[in-house]
């Protein structure tokens, strides 16, 4: 911020020779500030996204079946942070501290990408992928600031971003931001040339998922097929439940196409992301412009699991693997109910192909597809 005024000490050739002097000691003291504000004091520098993470998570379970865990960053400067619980990934361990350090370099920018959604596609798992690239800094928590707390203003926003050196891109993830209606504009008037990532995947298997992931949270919940019908002798779907809603990609679609063209947007597999993460992640790659860094040597395939894992550099804890959620218990859902949901999305998924100029292949698929 400030650290750009010296320079305009440097014009002092046309200054007479008795306010020279002056000028000198005006230099000299900029010279001391400079020294300062290379050494990370020219402004008071709020911790690190990750150093926020781990204390103080209260979890807050919504009515819909939303869910969010609360981070307490009380105690730093970004006032309150909230992340969406439920990664894809088994483990989300901060990165190392020395990266901190080497985090008072550089500046804080807009995200010159962002991860829009989906929930339960594969957003976190994509991130953490991503952030194996040297070019990439990306946010570890959910901002949610163009859905919860726009009020907050663009520099809160900007503040909470990780430093970055030239040539790296900034990047963050908040999945709920492609169901939001004033997203489009908002980020459109941060700016109109972010570029959008969102991860889709089958919206049947979704909606099982997310569901999943609720009732693991709040046992009481009722059944999926409770909640999925407005009415379950006419079959109605219930498109006010938010585990459906979501699903309806081709809608939401059309809010953010309003706003930014095609060639904005990378549709991510999170079928493919699973089966062929190299492949997708050479994709995304291509689509931020970045050297393709991350490729199939950074992932193994872990039988057990049956999902892919990404290989940890020597020395750090347990694996990230995609697929956290095969070990929940599976609530047992009738195959029928499964049809009548794919039926319900057969026009959107086949209006959503048309769109993006891709078939994601969802109706071809079997009934009984897992999380
Ligand atoms: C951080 O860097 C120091 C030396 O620069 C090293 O001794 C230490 O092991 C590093 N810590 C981690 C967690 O990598
Ligand atoms: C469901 O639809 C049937 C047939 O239209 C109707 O008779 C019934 O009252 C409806 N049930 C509810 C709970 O709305
Ligand atoms: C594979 O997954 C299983 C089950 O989650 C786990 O116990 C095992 O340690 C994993 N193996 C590797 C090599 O990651």
């Amino acid at each position: 911020m400030g650290c750009s005024k010296w320079r305009a000490a440097f014009n002092f050739g046309h200054l007479k020779v008795h306010s020279k002097l002056p000028v000198f000691f005006t230099m000299i003291i900029l010279f001391i500030y400079l020294f300062y504000c290379l050494n990370g004091y020219c402004e008071s520098l709020p911790r690190p996204v990750y150093d926020q993470r781990s204390n103080l998570q209260t979890k807050i379970i919504f009515k819909d079946g939303q869910e969010t865990e609360q981070l307490g960053a009380y105690n730093a400067s970004p006032v309150s942070f909230v992340r969406e619980q439920l990664s894809d990934l088994t483990n989300s361990d901060p990165p190392s501290n020395n990266i901190s350090i080497a985090n008072n370099f550089g500046s804080k920018k807009f995200p010159q990408a962002i991860i829009i959604g989906v929930k339960k596609g594969g957003t976190r798992a994509l991130l953490e992928f991503l952030r194996i690239h040297p070019d990439v800094r990306a946010v570890g928590a959910e901002p949610h600031f163009f859905d919860r707390f726009y009020e907050k203003g663009l520099e809160w926003y900007r503040n909470l971003m990780p430093r970055t050196l030239e040539g790296q891109i900034t990047m963050e993830k908040t999945p709920s931001y492609f169901i939001t209606k004033e997203a489009p504009r908002r980020v459109f008037s941060m700016s109109r040339h972010t570029r959008l990532i969102v991860v889709v995947r089958d919206p049947v298997t979704r909606a099982v998922s997310d569901y999943t992931q609720t009732l693991s949270k709040s046992p009481g919940l009722p059944s999926f097929q409770n909640l999925v019908f407005r009415n379950a002798t006419t079959g109605l779907i219930d498109t006010s439940w938010s585990a459906v809603r979501i699903g309806i990609y081709a809608k939401h679609l059309e809010n953010w196409l309003r706003y930014f063209p095609l060639s904005r947007f990378l549709f991510v597999s999170g079928e493919r992301l699973v089966t062929d993460p190299a492949g997708e992640m050479g994709r995304v790659q291509d689509f931020l412009g970045l050297k393709r860094v991350v490729t199939d040597k950074h992932f193994y395939f872990n039988q057990t699991k049956g999902f892919p894992c990404l290989k940890k550099p020597e020395g750090s804890s347990r694996p990230r693997c995609l697929g956290k959620s095969k070990g929940r218990p599976h609530p047992q859902i009738p195959s029928e109910v499964l049809l009548r949901l794919r039926d319900f999305y057969r026009p959107f998924n086949l209006k959503f192909y048309q769109m993006t100029g891709h078939d994601f292949g969802w109706d071809q698929m079997a009934t009984h597809q897992s999380s």
